[in-house]
């Protein structure tokens, strides 16, 4: 099958190389021509682990173009994927400027039938919103043609984009024509061949299907970082709460880590812009609000430790933190909503000195502050330790896991970490002379220590 996809980041790219492995023809389209020009020299503009060789593979075999060109893009595909950013509006509604203009591009290039798919993360009514402005285009423009408008959202995650893509839980389309139901089955089939995965509804309820999944994830996160919170102040350890309701398989052990807050380009502005929809139509979202504001005050958790530890926050000046993981999760190079950022802010504004390490996402952390005399990025995590006061985690990646904690105490000094992520066994680490902060287990450890 011949698909375009209008946006070519995280999402709209990998969607790209993943239908172009499995064998349909696909053009990627962009405004960005920095993005395109680098996509075909071979070069992947993001961190993502296997996207690489598929989109080098199929680029090679002529199965994947990236173009600049809209008006190129939308003669390609009968399929018009619209992937681009929904970022959060100044009241943290979905900003839909960058598609309604894709839906206003396809209106004024399409000759022939259409089904424009909507993958971008949207509020409930988009998709009308949509087909009126295709719909007013083509009245102007005189010309009678076919379309339909589809809802698609995407569940795949940062760091595990193309095994999502490839092995999706579930395909969520939302659509009451069974002429696109009958293309969107074409066009999945060899991702459905183990079993059928693909889940038909109405267009507004698959739009509201995305913003569920992101907030019930939310939810579970910042349900678990109160618990934390309370376990730190009636001197319980979280990790072993943790064990004991994952256990439960009602609760089930996914997505219940207590730590220093979520972040990324999904949950933080999905849940605002769910409770900004709540509010459109008179319904006070309590619980979300709660999950949004939990988040935000766990976000600055590492850094009341500091506080803490430290005697007051004009203790920290002149202080140097070594910092390991700056991106918001592992696997990925994104920095949007990084709980590592919230951190070194709050530590530059008192006065501290941060030397990060993170194996991907420092080039993205130069891009955001540029040179300045209270940041170094350095090329190893041991060479984050030399000469820092304390270590900071923000990021749980694999390489932090296992770290030879003798090395360590001699680059720092003080044997002191402030974990933000819960990796290391605070007993262990007690009796081995190091003070050690996690998140929810602090009280109990500290009077071992
Ligand atoms: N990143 C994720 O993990 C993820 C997961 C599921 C859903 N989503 C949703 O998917 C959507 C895209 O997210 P993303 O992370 O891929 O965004 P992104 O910012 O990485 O990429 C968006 C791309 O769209 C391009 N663009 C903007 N206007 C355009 C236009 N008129 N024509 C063509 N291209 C245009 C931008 O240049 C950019 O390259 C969002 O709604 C997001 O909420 C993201």
């Amino acid at each position: 099958m011949k698909v375009t996809i209008f946006g070519t980041g995280y999402v709209g790219l990998v969607t790209g190389a993943c239908l172009a492995e499995v064998g349909h023809e696909v053009t990627c389209v962009d405004v960005d021509p920095r993005k395109i020009a680098r996509l075909n020299d071979g070069v992947i503009p993001i961190y993502e682990p296997g996207l690489e060789p598929i989109v080098r593979e199929n680029h090679a075999q002529g199965r994947l173009h990236f173009t600049t060109d809209a008006a190129e893009g939308v003669a390609f595909g009968e399929l018009q994927f619209i992937a681009v950013g929904t970022p959060p509006d100044e009241d943290g509604s979905a900003d839909l400027q960058y598609v309604r203009a894709v839906a206003a591009t396809i209106a004024e290039h399409m000759d022939g039938p259409k089904i424009i798919i909507d993958k971008s993360t949207v509020p409930v009514g988009t998709g009308d919103q949509v087909r009126q402005v295709v719909a007013d285009i083509l009245a102007k423009r005189g010309v009678e043609l076919d379309f339909d408008v589809v809802s698609n959202p995407e569940f795949l995650k940062e760091g595990a984009a193309v095994n999502d893509f490839m092995k999706p839980d579930r395909i969520i389309v939302g659509t009451s024509d069974p002429h696109s139901e009958a293309v969107m089955r074409e066009l999945y089939a060899p991702f459905n061949r183990n079993h059928d995965r693909m889940v038909v509804m109405d267009l507004r309820s698959a739009e509201l299907t995305k913003y569920a999944a992101n907030a019930m994830l939310a939810t579970k996160i910042s349900f678990m970082n109160e618990l934390a919170n309370l376990a730190e102040r009636l001197g319980a350890d979280i990790e072993n709460v943790r064990l004991g309701i994952g256990s439960d398989p009602r609760i089930g052990y996914h997505f219940i880590y207590p730590g220093c807050g979520y972040g990324g380009s999904c949950f933080p502005k999905d849940v605002q812009a769910l409770v900004r929809i709540a509010h459109a139509v008179d319904h006070e979202p309590l619980l979300l609000d709660a999950v949004e504001a939990v988040n935000r005050r766990q976000k600055s958790r590492l850094f009341e430790l500091l506080v803490e530890h430290y005697g007051g926050r004009e203790q920290l000046a002149g202080k140097t933190f070594a910092l390991w993981g700056l991106a918001f999760k592992p696997n990925t190079d994104d920095m949007r909503e990084a709980s590592s950022r919230v951190l070194m802010e709050s530590l530059w504004d008192a006065g501290a000195r941060v030397q990060a390490f993170d194996p991907e996402a420092m080039e993205e952390t130069q891009r955001l502050y540029g040179q300045r005399d209270d940041l170094s990025l350095v090329g190893t995590r041991d060479a984050a330790l030399k000469g820092a006061d304390a270590l900071i985690i923000c990021t749980e990646w694999k390489a932090f896991r296992a770290p030879d904690f003798d090395l360590m105490r001699e680059s720092l000094a003080e044997p002191t970490i402030f974990d933000g992520r819960n990796l290391y066994d605070p007993y262990r680490l007690a009796e081995e002379g190091w003070t050690y902060y996690g998140i929810g287990r602090g009280k109990s450890v500290r009077r071992i220590a």
